[in-house]
């Protein structure tokens, strides 16, 4: 092996996920495996996840973790090496990672900052033998590692902060300074300080040794008052220590050639059959193309637009299922959606990646209206699956779809819709697109050729993190 990363995150799938940091958490360490990078995750021993430290063995331990007893557990869990924080103080609760029925836990600040203590201790002084070169921290929940790492004045571990989502920033009141084991020195505009108050990403912001983001749209975005929320000057202001890499798809997981039914590009055929069957479990009959949503129905997502563009959509013939959950008032608007067009639109209020799987086999096409989206995976889960993306030109959905045009229609590269800017108008435009690529069934199959063509796997983007880590190292 190259080298070692200990990465640190408060999601990580098999293990947790309430999005895509989830995905890219547990997507890492083999694709950084693949190109000489020994990657080990810590998270938290959630309530769901405690039962596993039992096979695990305890390598380190702290009797007042933040209040209470924490000890990591070490081990190999599903092919990954994994290190969970078990400090029942803080992780033992029904609910979520970040909060139950009552909202977001009132003690988020010293859960997630005792996880970052803990990441920073490691980095620092190793476990069980193993010492990495690289602390990685994702978001908010990680963004005191770097701080603690680089207040404890060590400098031969270096660390990379990861913006996967800048509109979740830590804050903290002042007063938790001390009790978060924060150095009072550091509370000042281009330290600690944020609007008066504490915020764990800008911790990591400001002294991580690298700051990435996870496509290179966002990265520039950033850096703009539109997108940064706050923290666009923080991030200008390392703009030569700031990149954009890429997430990737796990192709394992979303691979249409193993699917119940299985198909690819060479063989379309199952592809069919997966849309009969989806249209068959949702009570449809759609005579033009097929659309779902698979999505936290929040206002990043754009999601408030569907039922200004829809109707119209469903009127020429389209038809669109909607998985998700999130906010109740969006919710709400899902259902008056299938409601007003029981023979067209389905709308299914839940979490299920199951049926996410049977969504992107049998769909024609993928709507991502974004506002801002900082990667979005469910558009390369499109693009695998021949779902074509309808995407808003924002962040990564900029950066891994080609939209359709006369020029890129000339140069058979198109591979779906994009436009802009996020409104009910240009959606509108953008699906009345998709409509008439659809009326042209060799347009159409040469647009599902080239998504299905589009490599949306790891590879290039593991090899960005390798080369990032190996010049931090030297
Ligand atoms: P974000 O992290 O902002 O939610 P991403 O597109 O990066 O957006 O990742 C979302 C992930 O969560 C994808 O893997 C997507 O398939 C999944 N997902 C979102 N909502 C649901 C749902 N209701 N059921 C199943 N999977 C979902
Ligand atoms: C965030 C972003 C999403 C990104 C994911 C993984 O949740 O909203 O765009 O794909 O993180 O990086």
């Amino acid at each position: 092996m190259t080298g070692r990363v200990l990465s640190v995150a408060s999601e990580c799938v098999p293990f947790v996920k309430t999005g895509g940091l989830a995905d890219v958490v547990g997507a890492l360490p083999e694709a950084l495996a693949g190109v000489g990078w020994e990657m080990r995750v810590l998270i938290p021993a959630y309530r769901a996840l405690r039962g596993l430290c039992a096979g695990m063995t305890a390598v380190w331990e702290e009797p007042g973790l933040f209040g209470g007893h924490g000890t990591v557990y070490a081990g190999q869990v599903e092919g990954m090496e994994v290190l969970l924080l078990d400090a029942p103080h803080l992780y033992d609760r029904d609910g979520g990672p970040y909060g139950g029925p009552g909202g977001d836990w009132g003690d988020n600040p010293q859960r997630f900052a005792a996880l970052s203590w803990v990441a920073a201790r490691i980095a620092r002084e190793g476990v069980a033998g193993w010492r990495p070169d690289v602390l990685h921290a994702h978001d908010w929940q990680a963004g005191f590692a770097p701080a603690y790492l680089a207040y404890s004045g060590a400098r031969d571990v270096k660390s990379v902060m990861t913006v996967h989502n800048i509109a979740f920033q830590g804050w903290a009141p002042v007063h938790l300074l001390h009790d978060l084991r924060l150095p009072g020195e550091q509370f000042y505009p281009d330290g600690l300080e944020y609007y008066g108050g504490l915020s764990s990403l800008k911790a990591g912001l400001v002294t991580a040794d690298w700051i990435t983001t996870v496509s290179p749209t966002y990265a520039a975005e950033l850096m703009r008052a539109e997108f940064g929320m706050g923290l666009q000057g923080v991030i200008a202001a390392r703009a030569a220590r700031v990149s954009g890499i890429l997430n990737g798809v796990d192709t394992g997981i979303w691979a249409p050639e193993s699917e119940p039914v299985p198909f690819s590009a060479a063989h379309p055929a199952g592809k069919a059959t997966a849309r009969a069957a989806l249209c068959a479990e949702f009570g449809i009959d759609v005579p033009g193309p097929l659309a779902i949503v698979v999505s936290r129905l929040t206002d990043q997502k754009g999601i408030d637009l569907l039922p200004q563009v829809v109707p119209d959509f469903v009127a020429a013939g389209g038809g669109l299922i909607v998985l998700g959950s999130g906010d109740p008032g969006l919710e709400g608007a899902m259902r008056a959606l299938a409601e007003a067009h029981p023979a067209r639109v389905a709308v299914r209020i839940g979490y299920d990646e199951a049926l996410s799987h049977r969504l992107f086999s049998g769909a024609d096409a993928v709507l991502v209206p974004s506002r801002f989206e900082p990667c979005g995976l469910t558009q390369m889960y499109g693009l695998r699956y021949g779902a074509l993306p309808v995407v808003a030109a924002t962040g990564g959905l900029a950066d891994t779809v080609i939209g359709v045009s006369p020029a890129t229609l000339t140069a058979g590269v198109a591979t779906g819709v994009v436009f802009h800017p996020t409104d009910a108008l240009a959606f509108g435009q953008a699906l009345t697109k998709l409509l008439q690529v659809y009326s042209q069934p060799q347009q159409w199959a040469r647009l599902r050729a080239n998504a299905m063509a589009h490599p949306v796997g790891w590879e290039t983007s593991a090899a960005a993190y390798a080369d990032l880590y190996a010049r931090l190292r030297a």
